[in-house]
């Protein structure tokens, strides 16, 4: 049964360990990298507003069906899917769901270690003090010509996937719990910093505006499902590490004494509150220095250095932003890359060194295409709904973060709540049938699934087809 069931590759030391591993997991590039690009690229306040509706309606209820699907199967992501369909009278192809999982997260990987490579190229750019008194100018070549050179960004995509390699083979408890629990911190505290700089701009307010309240006149100009509410939705899943297994697998370590709905409440609330001081510390340099905010994936690359350029002693926390930074994205990566490792290890038969070994070099492989993708092969195209011109990096980003996490959590979602009985959901999210629970319920029958299909289907353009949309 159930609640003897444990898992080959061990436990969790107690719940805090385990809300400081999936933080880990969910703090990260996604945040303060990935979070103010999109909101600069899709809208700004619109585009934040949707996000925050998306984290607590649906993020929120997804990460507990995932946490307590994971903790119920205690195996690897595809086995765990596959024996719980089985429990529940359901058929094994249920087991597509982990698969899919596990490809997003190999697709994911491969492009956010090229990026964790930027973020540990600028703890020597920023350390050097390259950025004193730069101007906005000045700082996007700073970061053209890193991008523009494949081999410097091979080199620190390479560097950054063997540290990964080296976590991940070890365990992912032992060292992790520790890094977390003060790096998330230290992390915090230097963003705070930042939005203390930020305040002193002469632009603060307009940065804050632009965060925080839609523009109804640019949103005219946009398609709302494509380019906003499906963004949104991609990013929700994307900053809480939902629907490609992460947090499943690492559900899969808890104990079954611990509080899945609390837990959840909280990894979400760190995640948000980090994205939210992102945002508030980067918007106003991004205006007051004059930088576009649909600038795409180098802003906090251009921005933030300006900042520190300018700051006292803005070297070092320059320095140390950025170490931090990688650090966060370093505790998201490892998250990556366990659910096809367990799954290496229970199916192949092969120890974890050699199965974190083989999954790393699959990731590493194909970050390659990343990193040519903003150099030889920088060609750009539009698809998928959107009138955004598109190369090769944002057609990875999209394909995993708008369609295949929101389609995974969609799965995860209607299988708890549909296909599990209610007991087995009762039982294992340990609250009775009281009202969180049946709230719960409801957000994963029908909010969660109706959303992420609405939007689907509005993305695409099929309710235009049909006539029932302008
Ligand atoms: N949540 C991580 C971040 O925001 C990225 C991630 C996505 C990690 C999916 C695991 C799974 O940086």
């Amino acid at each position: 049964m159930a609640d003897t069931r444990s898992s080959i590759h061990g436990q969790w030391s107690s719940r805090w360990a385990f809300i400081l591993a999936a933080t880990g997991s969910a703090v990260g590039l996604g945040n303060i990298w990935r979070f103010p690009y999109l909101a600069g690229e899709n809208g700004g306040g619109a585009f934040v507003l949707v996000y925050l509706f998306f984290v607590f309606v649906v993020g929120i209820p997804i990460m507990m069906a995932e946490i307590l699907i994971g903790r119920r199967g205690r195996q690897s992501p595809i086995n765990t899917m596959r024996t719980l369909a089985e429990e529940e009278g359901l058929g094994r192809y249920w087991s597509l769901l982990g698969w899919m999982g596990v490809f997003a997260g190999f697709i994911i990987l491969s492009y956010y270690s090229v990026i964790a490579g930027w973020t540990i190229a600028y703890i020597f750019r920023t350390g050097t003090g390259m950025f004193d008194n730069v101007n906005a100018e000045l700082s996007a070549s700073i970061f053209s010509n890193l991008i523009s050179d494949p081999e410097k960004l091979l080199v620190w995509h390479t560097t950054f996937m063997m540290m990964t390699i080296l976590v991940v083979a070890r365990g992912v408890k032992s060292g992790l719990e520790k890094a977390v629990r003060f790096l998330m911190p230290a992390l915090f505290f230097l963003l705070l910093l930042m939005v203390g700089y930020a305040m002193s701009t002469e632009k603060f307010m307009d940065g804050l505006s632009y965060l925080f309240i839609p523009d109804f006149v640019a949103l005219a100009k946009k398609d709302l499902f494509a380019d906003v509410f499906l963004p949104a939705l991609g990013q929700a899943f994307f900053s809480l590490s939902l629907g490609m297994g992460a947090i499943m697998v690492y559900g899969s370590y808890l104990s079954n004494k611990s509080s899945i709905a609390s837990t959840s409440i909280s990894i979400a609330l760190a995640d948000t509150s980090v994205a939210i001081l992102a945002g508030i510390a980067i918007f106003p340099i991004v205006f007051t220095y004059g930088i576009e905010p649909s600038g795409g994936p180098g802003l906090i690359f251009i921005s933030l250095p300006i900042a520190f350029g300018q700051m006292p002693y803005g070297t070092v926390f320059g320095c140390l932003f950025f170490l931090l930074l990688a650090f966060a994205a370093w505790t998201s990566a490892i998250s990556l890359l366990e659910p096809a490792v367990t799954w290496l290890v229970e199916n192949r038969n092969i120890n974890r060194i050699k199965a974190t070994g083989i999954a790393g070099m699959i990731a590493w492989t194909l970050g390659v295409v990343t990193v040519l993708s903003f150099n030889h092969w920088a060609f750009s195209f539009t698809f998928a709904g959107s009138l955004k011109e598109n190369g090769l990096f944002d057609m990875m980003d999209i394909l995993t973060s708008n369609i295949m996490l929101p389609l995974g959590g969609l799965l995860v979602a209607i299988f708890a709540s549909w296909l599990m009985s209610r007991k087995s959901t009762i039982d294992e999210l340990g609250m009775g049938d009281g009202i969180i629970y049946r709230l719960w319920l409801f957000a994963v029958r029908y909010i969660a699934p109706l959303g992420v299909i609405m939007i689907f289907l509005n993305a695409i353009g099929l309710f235009k087809l049909l006539g029932l949309s302008n």
